[in-house]
């Protein structure tokens, strides 16, 4: 099946750079936000990032222009209807995506494949909220999209087989590697990610370093790109606390629960960058 139509549900910050990178590989993109003024900050996050590549000599002012012009806001999930693969990402919650596709579902081509960009959601059970969960799968971009080599394709049970390879020949078409992986909490990225930088907050309660020594030791004596608490407000510490829930809930292991301290965070509006204020302050 050829994919030339999209449908992002959600601008946050992962649905911009889902658009962004479809839209600047060819596609058309419906961009669909909940309101104006998230549709118009989600559209003016890809032109500012578009600018950057302007910048740095990736991309030409007319190819930024082309790719502006392939990107269509909405406000309606009917815009659902031409796309040839519907990408999810709103809110990590089980109840709210079941109930956004079930919707979908009624609304998209038959032949459409559904597509969730859950962390840790089960895509077995947001399939069985469709009457197509064999054209249902997990496609896991990660974090900055436009950035980020990796597509975690997730196979649910009934995934068939036609939709996988449509989905990877797609995620190659934009330019980015799928790696498959099967359906079990977290699947592999945040089953392995999730927990280290769970313990990381815990370190930081507790008082074993401060926030920039703990990124530090991790930057410098592990060679991560990034240290964990950092890559915590990039991810937003909604997010993280939401995947670590369904980690502890479904593994059903105390080593998954959540660090009392991230909870806190979360309760007082500190989600990381995309508030603000995280581990670090971003208000400057
Ligand atoms: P976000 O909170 O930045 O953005 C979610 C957006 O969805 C919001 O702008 C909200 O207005 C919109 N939205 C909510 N309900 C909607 C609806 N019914 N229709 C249209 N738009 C709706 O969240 P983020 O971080 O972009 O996460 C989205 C999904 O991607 C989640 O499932 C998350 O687990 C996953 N994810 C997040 C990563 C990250 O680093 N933040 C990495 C990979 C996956």
């Amino acid at each position: 099946m050829s994919i030339s139509t999209i449908a992002v549900i959600g601008g946050g910050t992962m649905g911009n750079g889902i658009a962004h990178v479809c839209a600047q590989k060819g596609c058309t993109v419906y961009l669909i936000e909940t309101s104006q003024t998230l549709l118009d900050r989600a559209i003016g996050t890809i032109d500012k990032n578009l600018a950057r590549q302007v910048s740095k000599g990736g991309l030409s002012e007319q190819e930024k222009a082309d790719t502006l012009g392939r990107i269509k806001g909405s406000l309606t999930i009917d815009d659902v209807k031409s796309a040839d693969i519907v990408v999810e990402a709103i809110v990590e919650n089980e109840a709210v995506k079941k109930e956004l596709f079930a919707k979908i579902d009624a609304i998209a081509k038959p032949e459409a494949i559904l597509a969730s960009n859950t962390s840790t959601i089960s895509i077995t059970t947001i399939a069985a909220a469709t009457k197509r969960p064999g054209k249902f799968i997990g496609m896991h971009f990660m974090n900055p999209v436009p950035m980020m080599q990796l597509v975690e394709v997730i196979r649910g049970l009934q995934t068939d087989d036609a939709t996988h390879s449509a989905v990877v020949e797609f995620s190659k078409a934009l330019g980015k590697t799928p790696i498959t992986v099967n359906d079990f909490p977290g699947f592999v990225a945040n089953r392995i990610l999730m927990p280290m930088i769970n313990e990381a907050v815990y370190c930081l309660m507790e008082g074993v370093g401060e926030a920039e020594a703990i990124d530090g030791v991790m930057k410098l004596g592990m060679n991560h790109p990034m240290g964990p608490l950092a890559l915590a407000d990039l991810i937003g510490l909604d997010v993280c606390l939401a995947i670590m829930e369904v980690l502890h809930r479904d593994l059903g292991d105390s080593k998954y629960r959540p660090c009392p301290l991230l909870k806190k965070y979360v309760a007082a509006g500190y989600l990381g960058r995309k508030s603000g204020r995280g581990f670090y302050d971003y208000a400057k």
